[in-house]
């Protein structure tokens, strides 16, 4: 497509972001506009989720993160809970290969213990066969919420300051940040959320404290790599300040 080579080049692959989180969002309302049951819109997500990925790795996207599966998400109705665990279990069995040829690292963040013990397995065994991959890091947040993942890390540090080993005084944003999960990535610089659903919906709360934030109506199943591209070319053109003001961050530039 003419337009996809447009937008390629439009992205300035000497300013990627390093990590890219994704809110997948809107699978259900694309098969119902087909008279389709909502798990046919979960399956035809899937595409997606091979095409970004593929997509992020090819620009050297480092870390790409996406919600799967939030702590609310379990509160659907059973037999869609039940498809999308299935769906989980043939999806990660199925694409370890392709993981593996294209040098891409899967990994995991969120309350894994709830999870199905198939899902848990098939899970487990790509985690592993993927390990030693280094282009980027494909991260699934499954049965993840921000709030959670914020109380367990509390939990831990209160712990340690129980039982003596950690003193309160020490405790600041940088530790307090290396007990939630995954605590080694760096913070995503973008966000996208299809769908055209203006919320975070409980997903990285501490981490997108300063994420730029990037929404389409796009449904999942219909996000292609162009679209990756669109919001990639959007946030390079934004000036991050950080609290500073537009002349500091130019000064800083020159
Ligand atoms: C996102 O699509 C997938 C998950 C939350 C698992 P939805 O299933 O939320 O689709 P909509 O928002 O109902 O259209
Ligand atoms: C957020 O989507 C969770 C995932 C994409 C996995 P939802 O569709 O569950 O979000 P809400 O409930 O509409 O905010
Ligand atoms: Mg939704």
């Amino acid at each position: 497509m003419e337009e996809n080579k447009d937008l390629l080049a439009q992205v300035d692959t000497t300013k990627l972001p390093a990590h890219v989180a994704i809110i997948m969002d809107g699978n259900g309302r694309w098969a119902q506009m087909r008279g389709e049951h909502r798990v046919f819109g979960h399956q035809n997500g899937v595409d997606s989720v091979r095409e970004t990925a593929e997509a992020a790795a090819e620009l050297g996207i480092r870390y790409l993160t996406l919600y799967a599966f939030s702590t609310e998400n379990w509160n659907r109705p059973k037999e869609e809970v039940n498809a999308l665990m299935h769906l989980l279990v043939i999806t990660i069995n199925n694409e370890i290969k392709t993981l593996n040829e294209n040098n891409i690292r899967l990994r995991a963040m969120g309350n894994l213990h709830c999870l199905d013990k198939k899902v848990k397995e098939e899970l487990n065994e790509a985690l592993d066969k993927t390990s030693q991959n280094t282009r980027m890091d494909l991260i699934l947040a499954l049965s993840y919420s921000g709030r959670w993942e914020i109380v367990e890390a509390a939990k831990s540090i209160a712990a340690l300051v129980k039982d003596g080993k950690l003193k309160e005084e020490k405790i600041n944003e940088k530790l307090f940040a290396s007990y939630l999960n995954l605590p080694e990535i760096p913070d995503p610089e973008l966000l996208i959320r299809t769908s055209g659903e203006y919320r975070i919906s409980n997903f990285l709360m501490w981490q997108t404290a300063y994420t730029e934030l990037y929404f389409t109506p796009k449904l999942w199943p219909d996000f292609r790599k162009n679209d990756l591209y669109e919001a990639i070319v959007d946030y390079q053109q934004r000036e991050r300040r950080f609290g500073k003001t537009s002349e500091q961050i130019i000064q800083f530039k020159g």
